[in-house]
């Protein structure tokens, strides 16, 4: 699969900057082996290595019934571009009709889109994908499938809705078995066709069974006996994939396994999936302070589905997403506590989503996708600052297989995507990304120390760079995480017993300075000084499980740690009210 930092080195260092051509590729991760199985609580490759999904979900669902952006880029283009961004997957999305209703399934492109009256991006398709224009819209649906695998990318197809058009609605009649439109015997049928299709594809390595089950039929006693009955159907067609069972109230509930296991005549092969929105997870991100807010939906995700890790599932985060301008305060608040949780349980996951913009969405021509990571006209990346957020966890921290490294930890900054890193003991500490960080361990006495080395982090003073100190008694040796997120490093000052907390500046450096935001206020933006420390085996800086401390480092370092600037020198917009 792809190297885990080639978005920034090809949107930023490469286009930004002039890069010496000597530069060295990062190391690629292996291939994953098909077919994929699970392993308690990881997804792994047919060598027990483990694989994480970090998808974008692309929409094939919709009135068309065809995927999305045909008419604006070649298909090619955009898998090649799923891939530079750093994803590993795709999860496409499909109508039931697809496959169960002949006279949709039979269909070409072309007439597709004109019944639509889509006349538009009928032009758009017989010039970016002429090919695709007179395929039925299975063929086109195959197309798409096929090109992904050809790009090394992994498909979970994911069956979002039974007719076509925008998901998903309590009352749209598609939403829980005995609905008008969701018929569980044509459902069972339409799983099974799908399965069977991709039977010899394995780049094919999931299905999502059903999308977002929801509305005023569902029912705990009817999820069992329907799920388990698609589980087995699926399982029966085509036995390498994994399946993917979605829980209810919009897949925002999986609670109810708290008390009853699925029961199938296999193992090995089940994920749950989850999805989580700053708009539906019932806090309040607009008002509230980002730190009570940040613990109490996680609370709550902890009840409703996260448990499943514990209990041995492999949970899949198979939607979540933000409005990617940077401008919705909620959204980017929401963001930074879902990627602190996204680092800390290492989840696989589907970024909601690639589109950048649709055919036709509610009635809406061209409609404008804020939550895609492709931009309008398919061409570019929205915001390489989101890709930089999440590209620290478009690889696996821990898991089966992955190195033999011990576990240490990483000083992460969920607001850059940033870790915290060390150029030399006498140097400020800055931020910088994962894969290059040293290994560090926070150690029962709340010590932040350079592992394997004397070194630990200290404070200076108010609005100080923070550094490497050798003697590590002192008060400002300590860092305790407080506040309700508990992602406050703080410490206080030799001199005079002032509690400071670990912060960045607009240079990129480390400081400290008092803390902010740590309760209450509503009208404050804590997330400069929120820091997640988690675990991870992963080789860092390329150089296997060598993760000594090294110095000097070389001249791609500097070329990173300008990228960190400028990213650090953008924040106001992406924080908000930073
Ligand atoms: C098949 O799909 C077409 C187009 O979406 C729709 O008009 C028709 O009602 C569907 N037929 C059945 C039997 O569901
Ligand atoms: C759920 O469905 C079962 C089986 O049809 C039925 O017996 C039960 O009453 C339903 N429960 C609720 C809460 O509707
Ligand atoms: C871990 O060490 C074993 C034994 O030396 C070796 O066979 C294996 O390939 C190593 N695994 C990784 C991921 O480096
Ligand atoms: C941190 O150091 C302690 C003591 O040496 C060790 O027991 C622990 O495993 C280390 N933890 C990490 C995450 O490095
Ligand atoms: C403590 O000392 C630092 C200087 O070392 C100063 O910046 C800070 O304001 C002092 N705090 C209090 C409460 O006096």
């Amino acid at each position: 699969m792809s190297p885990p930092f080639l978005p920034l080195l090809t949107l930023l260092l490469l286009s930004v900057l002039q890069l010496p051509s000597s530069t060295p590729a990062p190391t690629p991760t292996p291939t994953p082996t098909f077919p994929l199985s699970t392993s308690s609580r990881w997804i792994v490759d047919s060598s027990g290595r483990r694989v994480k999904l970090a998808c974008a979900n692309w929409a094939a669902h919709l009135e068309p019934a065809a995927a999305e952006g045909l008419g604006r880029q070649p298909l090619g283009a955009v898998s090649e571009r799923v891939t530079s961004m750093g994803f590993n997957c795709v999860r496409l999305t499909w109508p039931l009709y697809l496959l169960t209703n002949a006279s949709l399934a039979s269909l070409t492109l072309r007439a597709s889109l004109a019944r639509l009256g889509l006349l538009e991006s009928l032009a758009g398709v017989r010039v970016n994908n002429p090919d695709l224009l007179d395929l039925t819209l299975v063929k086109v649906f195959q197309a798409v499938v096929s090109n992904l695998a050809s790009n090394n990318l992994m498909v979970i197809l994911d069956n979002q809705i039974t007719r076509p058009g925008w998901c998903c609605s309590k009352y749209d009649d598609n939403g829980f078995f005995g609905d008008e439109y969701f018929d569980p015997d044509e459902w069972l049928e339409g799983l099974t066709m799908m399965a069977t299709m991709f039977k010899n594809s394995p780049n094919v390595v999931g299905m999502s069974l059903r999308n977002e089950l929801r509305g005023p039929k569902q029912n705990v006693s009817l999820w069992y006996r329907y799920m388990q009955k698609g589980a087995e159907a699926v399982h029966f067609a085509n036995p390498t994939l994994l399946i993917i069972l979605s829980g209810l109230d919009y897949d925002k509930d999986l609670s109810f396994l708290h008390f009853k296991q699925v029961e199938l005549s296999f193992t090995g092969k089940i994920v749950f999936e989850l999805h989580w929105y700053g708009f539906s997870d019932g806090g309040d991100w607009q008002n509230g302070n980002p730190n009570d807010v940040c613990r109490m939906v996680l609370d709550t995700q902890m009840w409703k589905a996260v448990f499943l890790l514990d209990k041995g599932w492999p949970l899949f985060l198979s939607e979540f997403g933000v409005d990617q301008s940077g401008t919705n305060i909620a959204d980017n608040h929401f963001l930074s506590c879902f990627i602190s949780v996204a680092a800390e349980l290492d989840f696989d996951w589907a970024l909601w989503a690639l589109q950048g913009s649709y055919y036709i969405r509610e009635g809406q021509l061209a409609y404008d996708e804020t939550y895609g990571v492709l931009s309008w006209d398919w061409c570019k990346a929205r915001s390489t600052d989101f890709l930089q957020k999440i590209a620290a966890l478009q690889s696996p921290f821990q898991g089966p297989g992955l190195s033999n490294n011990s576990a240490y930890n990483l000083i992460f900054h969920p607001l850059t995507g940033l870790c915290l890193m060390v150029q030399s003991p006498s140097k400020p500490l800055e931020l910088g990304l994962c894969g290059e960080s040293k290994a560090w361990n926070y150690t029962s006495e709340h010590k932040v120390v350079l592992k394997g080395t004397g070194y630990c982090l200290q404070a200076e003073d108010v609005g100080e760079n923070a550094m490497l100190g050798s003697s590590c008694s002192e008060s400002n040796s300590k860092w305790d995480m407080v506040s309700a997120s508990k992602m406050h490093l703080s410490t206080k000052l030799p001199n005079n017993g002032s509690t400071v907390c670990l912060d960045i500046n607009s240079d990129g450096t480390v400081v400290t300075n008092l803390c902010k935001c740590l309760s209450q206020d509503g009208t404050c933006s804590p997330e400069s000084q929120w820091f997640k420390i988690i675990t991870s085996t992963r080789d860092l800086g390329g150089q296997g499980s060598n993760i000594e401390f090294r110095f000097p480092r070389g001249q791609l370092t500097q070329f990173r740690l300008a990228t960190v600037s400028k990213e650090e020198n953008s924040l106001p917009k992406v924080g908000g009210k930073l």
